[in-house]
């Protein structure tokens, strides 16, 4: 089974109107045309400026997180249809940062990922052990249930359904997951996927790694069967750093 890598530049809280403008520039001039899936997802008050800066290239635009109402009274909340609007293509769910400092449910973030994928976007659902889950045992089970989050019944197409895995302990740190350590959850989380929704369905979804991927390490974790791209944090801050790890994928 091929699938078509998927490497997305998570930049979080990050950069100014005219850094993100300069880094989706580059970011776009460099990304191959196929081969590959490059994304960027900028802070939402830059989504339109670097829409309108990877205009014409073969690069998606992406948002961080959405709220799962269609409108109305939520302020300071997004919805999936405004992205749309400014021509966003995926959506992060579930991102550690979410879950654990913004105190995100599970509840909520099922909630926001069935309105991801509901409303035709694709949808990156991140899942992973914060450090003292992984030293008690329980990184497979935590992935479970974060990965249970998702509806089977209403997420039919593969090809708009990626799972992240970042382990909490690696995201920021410097200290990535080796690559048998990213191997093993990602055969687990694709043997999940195939128990909840089955097999062909399974081998078509991409599965991402993140957590301080960077050039020196990219290679070694994408030669794994079931890394199917990266999830990138700093590394994506600076397009020389983001597109060695995009051209590692290819
Ligand atoms: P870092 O690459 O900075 O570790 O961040 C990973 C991440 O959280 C991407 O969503």
């Amino acid at each position: 089974m091929t699938r078509v890598p998927f490497v997305a530049g998570n930049w979080k809280m990050n950069t100014s109107k005219s850094a993100a403008i300069e880094l989706a520039r580059g970011v776009a001039a460099g990304a191959p045309a196929s081969s590959v899936q490059v994304g960027v997802a900028p802070p939402f008050v830059y989504l339109d400026a670097v829409g309108q800066a990877i205009g014409g290239s073969s690069v998606l635009l992406g948002a961080q997180d959405c709220y799962f109402e269609k409108n109305g009274a939520f302020t300071g909340e997004i919805s999936v249809e405004m992205l749309k609007d400014l021509g966003v293509k995926f959506c992060l769910t579930g991102h550690s940062e979410r879950r654990h400092v913004l105190k995100e449910s599970g509840e909520l973030v099922g909630r926001k990922a069935a309105a991801v994928y509901g409303g035709g976007l694709t949808l990156i659902h991140c899942v992973g052990e914060k450090l003292e889950e992984r030293d008690a045992n329980q990184t497979l089970a935590v992935c479970q249930k974060q990965l249970d989050e998702l509806s089977p019944s209403t997420m039919h197409d593969p090809d708009r359904l990626v799972i992240a895995y970042e382990p909490v302990w690696a995201i920021g740190t410097g200290r990535n997951a080796t690559d048998a350590q990213a191997q093993e959850v990602h055969a687990f989380i694709r043997g999940a996927i195939a128990r909840k929704w089955n097999k062909d369905f399974a081998d078509r979804v991409r599965i991402q790694y993140g957590g301080s991927m960077k050039p020196e390490n990219a290679a070694g974790l994408l030669a794994r069967p079931d890394v199917d791209g990266g999830l990138i944090g700093g590394a994506a801050l600076k397009a020389d750093s983001f597109l060695a790890i995009v051209m590692a994928a290819r």
